[in-house]
């Protein structure tokens, strides 16, 4: 029997699929460049006005990741029946203003009831098929360029502690608010190469994901990497995740930090990432370009690290 895995990859028009782990899967349908992702988290803050904004531009992120521009958006609601109907109506006024934003219509949704709350979308964007940004099309001599600073991880749980109050919180809070919008067009028209958006499995696990589908390995400066002030504040007081040493530990046979790093430091570097940032590999002059309109855009971006030849291994130095 073939299996339905196994049918898609074969497909030609299937132009991104299961295999490299990107961010979406891109499906070309006459000559556009059809990008499809799904996404849902728990609330990372206590406005559910701000959450709905949080998940959607979450949501909305694994499409500008491939260089796309989303199209339009289901809603995924898992809600419990404890939440006040208020709440969940601004839940998704939340996503619907993220969603005007982007620029995308949302054209319908499911709802389950749930103990859990959960909230996301399902989003179909486009893309230019020549100028997509995939996870495999990173080369050795690439600069690695980073658009937001790290630890919102920590913070969410800091805050849902209550170790941290809402001011330690707040800027982490407008960075996950912020669309990759900008940084994704502005990563287009500097003809960068692979990119993805910094999630779930923290910046060495997702740079783990570009190098093995690109074969080059990866090395990072750590004084370089930009990071919340709150992530250190929670992080001092013990805070983590369980994905966080879920990330360490499956990073493990791949993973070298020669620079000499503090327990703390550490975890930064395997914090799972809520609307995180896009990271970017670009040649070293588009980097530098990059760099500077992102600056100038008013993303905390740096450049953190270089591309080099393989096997795939992320190194801190
Ligand atoms: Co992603
Ligand atoms: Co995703
Ligand atoms: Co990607």
């Amino acid at each position: 029997m073939v299996s339905p895995l196994a049918l898609a990859v074969d497909d030609a028009k299937v132009l991104v699929g299961l295999e490299t782990g990107d961010d979406a899967g891109v499906y070309l349908h006459e000559g556009h460049a059809l990008v499809a992702t799904a996404d849902f988290i728990t609330p990372v803050c206590d406005d559910p006005r701000r959450f709905g904004r949080v998940a959607a531009a979450n949501s909305v992120s694994d499409v500008y990741a491939m260089g796309g521009q989303p199209l339009f958006a289901l809603n995924l609601c898992c809600f419990p029946k404890s939440v006040p109907q208020e709440a969940l109506t601004e839940i998704l006024q939340g996503g619907l203003d993220v969603l005007r934003e982007a620029g995308a219509a949302l054209i319908g949704g499911h709802t389950v009831q749930d103990k859990e709350l959960k909230y996301g979308m399902s989003v179909v964007g486009r893309a230019d098929p020549d100028r997509l940004l995939t996870n495999a099309k990173a080369r050795p001599g690439d600069r690695l360029v980073l658009s937001k600073p790290l630890g919102t991880g920590a913070v969410i749980n800091g805050f849902r502690a209550e170790k941290l109050d809402e001011t330690q919180l707040e800027t982490a809070l407008c960075e996950m608010e912020r669309l990759n919008a900008v940084a994704s067009r502005l990563a287009v028209e500097r003809g960068a190469r692979a990119c993805t958006d910094v999630t779930g499995f923290g910046l060495v696990g997702h740079a783990l994901v570009v190098a093995r589908a690109s074969n080059v390995a990866i090395r990072f400066r750590f004084e370089d990497i930009p990071a919340f002030d709150a992530f250190y504040e929670a992080a001092s007081q013990g805070v983590s995740t369980r994905a966080t040493s879920e990330n360490r530990g499956s990073a493990e046979s791949e993973f070298e930090a020669q620079a000499d790093l503090n327990e703390k430091q550490l975890e930064l570097l395997f914090d799972p990432q809520t609307s995180g940032g896009l990271l970017v590999t670009a040649a070293p002059e588009d980097a530098r370009a990059l760099l500077e309109d992102l600056k100038n855009s008013g993303h905390q971006a740096a450049d953190i690290g270089e591309v080099l030849s393989g096997p795939a291994r992320v190194t801190i130095v």
